[in-house]
């Protein structure tokens, strides 16, 4: 189950695990957030140690009606699967890239099949706030939006990425787009 918590003084916001009210604070900040039911297939390929092309194709496909329905009303119109594993050769480099804040030039999409990551957020006010994301939550972030990602300590996480454009989704930090040097965690 998703988990919100702002990280100001709560006198607007408190931490939550209600996914109604997680997705209308995140609307308001014009971030989507769902929740998708996972079959019993999908949860069995999410947790195997490695996931070939064969699993991979499996979990796009059982998804079709969701990725499509996307496609059509998002222009999400590609995707694919990521698995992170914490004995894969290079997950801490891969990882390393997207703990700093960053955003993209296209929407960042995820629906998580197994697992468990933390996005942060940084408001242009200043604001802070992180969301723990597991199995059955999507999420899609806006181009532009300042973020970050990152594994709990087993770096397992598995994943279905959209696309309105890969070509788009190439970090920019923060510390390099404006000068700052910031610490997210
Ligand atoms: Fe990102």
């Amino acid at each position: 189950m998703a988990r919100l918590q702002p990280l100001w003084t709560p006198d607007d916001a408190v931490e939550t695990t209600d996914p109604i009210a997680i997705a209308a604070f995140l609307r308001e900040r014009d971030i989507v957030f769902e929740r998708w039911p996972l079959p019993d297939r999908v949860r069995e390929l999410a947790a195997k140690a490695r996931l070939d092309d064969t699993d991979k194709a499996a979990l796009l496909a059982a998804f079709a009606a969701e990725l499509a329905k996307k496609s059509a009303d998002a222009g999400y119109g590609s995707a694919d699967v990521v698995a992170i594993r914490p004995d894969l050769p290079g997950v801490d480099d891969a990882l390393a890239k997207f703990d700093r804040v960053h955003f993209h030039d296209d929407d960042e999409v995820r629906a998580i099949v197994g697992g468990h990551g933390v996005f942060g957020f940084f408001g242009d006010d200043g604001r802070q706030f992180l969301l723990t994301v597991e199995a059955g939550d999507y999420i899609s972030v806006p181009a532009g939006v300042w973020h970050w990602f990152y594994c709990g300590e087993d770096k397992r996480i598995t994943a279905l990425r959209l696309f309105r454009d890969t070509s788009g989704w190439v970090p920019r930090y923060r510390d390099t787009a404006r000068g700052v040097a910031q610490g997210p965690k």
